[in-house]
């Protein structure tokens, strides 16, 4: 995993959690951790639980049983829709949670610019409202607005299946580069397994049932760094040879690319 010396604590540390919604279990006996600077994918079959599990690691829904523990200051989540405000401008979106909380105008404004710049947001397109904007540019807002919080985590929720190819693609590598240059960590939930190798520096592959993460394979090299036929040869590997992905069809079920 190539952690540096003396940052053995996860950021992120679930264990034992169960969950369920009017009586009905959707999560048991999960156990999943997140280390610093540390990008973990999580796949599984829809419904298994995934958002579920988003919702609880950040705290959003607490679980019936279980521990969660959080050992990084701030997050954010950016979801499969961009959830933006259509009556605010992306600069206006952007700056929403930033205002909210109370910081000044100069910084909000130096924050926005930066943020959008990381998210290869044209300096032009911060006029735009969400209708004026591509779908692209709508979750490049969506990302900016998680990153002007200056997280040490992001809970990334499926936020590429509505894209197509190429866009998916230039999208996972502002998320690559963005995690690497402003050190955050990240749980990356998703349904393509070359997305999940792209993005991560670990899988971890949830069961059917939410009945716990069954396993996890660790993706050789950097994310950035990786050759696209090494990760498509391992995505082929872990396909064809590795029972842990044995339901990869139900993942490939809904696979938009
Ligand atoms: N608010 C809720 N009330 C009742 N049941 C819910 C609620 N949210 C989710 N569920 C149920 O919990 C189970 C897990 O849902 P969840 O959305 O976590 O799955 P998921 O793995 O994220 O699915 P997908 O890949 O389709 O997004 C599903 O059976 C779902 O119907
Ligand atoms: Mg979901």
């Amino acid at each position: 995993m190539n952690l540096p010396a003396g940052n053995n604590l996860p950021l992120l540390s679930l264990s034992g959690v169960d969950h369920a919604y009017l009586g009905r279990t959707v999560l048991s006996g999960i156990g999943l951790s997140v280390f610093r600077h540390e990008v973990v994918a999580l796949v599984g079959p829809s419904g298994c639980g995934k958002s579920t599990l988003a919702h609880i690691a950040a705290g959003v829904v607490d679980p019936l049983r279980g521990r969660v523990e959080r050992r990084y200051g701030r997050h954010g989540m950016v979801f499969q829709e961009p959830r933006l405000l259509p009556w605010a401008t992306a600069r206006d979106n952007i700056a929403y949670p930033l205002r909210h909380c109370g910081i000044g105008r100069t910084e909000w404004q130096e924050r926005v610019r930066a943020a959008a710049a990381r998210a290869a947001l044209d300096p032009l397109d911060l006029d735009k409202y969400p209708v004026e904007m591509s779908g692209g540019m709508r979750q490049r807002t969506a990302i900016a607005r998680a990153l002007a919080m200056q997280p040490d985590m992001v809970y990334f929720d499926e936020p590429f299946t509505a894209l197509d190819v190429a866009l998916k693609r230039r999208m996972q590598d502002l998320v690559i580069a963005a995690s690497r240059d402003a050190s955050f960590s990240a749980l990356f939930i998703t349904h393509d397994l070359m997305e999940a190798v792209r993005i991560a520096h670990r899988v971890a592959v949830m069961d059917v049932h939410g009945r716990g993460i069954i396993g996890e394979r660790i993706v050789p090299g950097h994310p950035g760094e990786r050759a696209e036929g090494d990760l498509f040869d391992l995505v082929n590997r872990f396909v064809t040879q590795d029972p842990l992905f044995r339901h990869i069809h139900d993942i490939d079920e809904r696979r938009v690319s």
